[in-house]
């Protein structure tokens, strides 16, 4: 596994990437023509933008992480990041609150609209936010960005693979509008890449975060850091607590310790 893993990793070095945009996109076409009937709400292949990963898988997985951290069927949840609805797929046969998503990507929230138009108490907003990979005509800068919400309106907030693509500035600013939003007592439950002792001798083929963005964070690709953004712990820690969250629970994701039996990322669990 692992040597298919650098074998791919080593290809990719020498195909260059528009070719390889293109070749990866005649791959999604051909499984989207060939894999049969798709499920509700999950996207073709080749329009999927959230990264890689069965959507049914990473979702489901998900899932099960939101209920292990107490998720329960009458909690108001706040999705922030929400892509292409991944996480909010396996909650509508579950939530009976009230599910609220937001991105930046304005097909993706289209297509959560138009997808989820039967499922009343799930609601998706676009924000016209500016990031360099995901939305480059976004008038708002993430750093000043308020969300939508009232105060204390969540018992849960969640982000996956979202503060991996922001910069320092923006994570501040929306960490402190999670503290806003959630209830006294609420849980918020964020994947991150953290920088400590261990994970900075990661050598996992692909997150290398070889260049500095700031004096807290660290990047994979110089030439567009929002590729993937990796936070120094002792930041990450002491924004938790100026924000008035206390972490309750770090589980180290396997890309900075191979050995994890969790995600790729790390997650940290935290509450109001
Ligand atoms: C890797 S995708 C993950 C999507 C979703 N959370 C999931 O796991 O399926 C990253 C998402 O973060 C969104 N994003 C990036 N910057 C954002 C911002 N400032 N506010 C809200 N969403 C943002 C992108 O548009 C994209 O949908």
């Amino acid at each position: 596994m692992a040597n298919r893993r650098d074998m791919l990793h080593r290809l990719k070095q020498i195909v260059p990437l528009p070719l390889r945009s293109r070749l990866k996109w005649l791959g999604y076409a051909w499984q989207d023509a060939t894999g049969g009937t798709r499920a509700a709400r999950v996207p073709p292949k080749r329009k999927t933008f959230i990264g890689g990963g069965d959507f049914i898988t990473v979702g489901d997985a998900f899932f099960g992480t939101l209920k292990r951290h107490g998720l329960s069927l009458a909690m108001d949840v706040l999705d922030v990041g929400c892509g292409q609805g991944r996480m909010a797929r396996p909650m509508t046969e579950f939530l009976t609150g009230r599910y609220e998503g937001f991105d930046i990507d304005r097909a993706g929230i289209e297509w959560c609209k138009n997808q989820y138009k039967d499922v009343p108490n799930f609601t998706f907003h676009h924000a016209d936010v500016f990031n360099a990979r995901y939305n480059n005509t976004g008038k708002t800068a993430a750093k000043d960005y308020r969300f939508p919400f009232e105060d204390n309106a969540f018992d849960m907030v969640f982000l996956t693979s979202v503060f991996t693509h922001m910069f320092k500035d923006d994570v501040e600013n929306y960490l402190s509008e999670i503290a806003r939003v959630l209830k006294p007592g609420g849980k918020c439950l964020v994947t991150w890449f953290l920088l400590d002792e261990i994970s900075r001798q990661s050598q996992h083929p692909v997150m290398q975060f070889r260049y500095d963005v700031d004096n807290v964070s660290q990047t994979t690709v110089k030439s567009n850091p929002e590729a993937a953004i990796a936070f120094e712990i002792d930041f990450v820690r002491a924004l938790y607590e100026k924000c008035g969250l206390g972490i309750k629970d770090i589980e180290h994701g396997k890309w900075g310790r191979p050995d994890s039996q969790y995600d790729l990322q790390d997650m940290v669990v935290a509450t109001k």
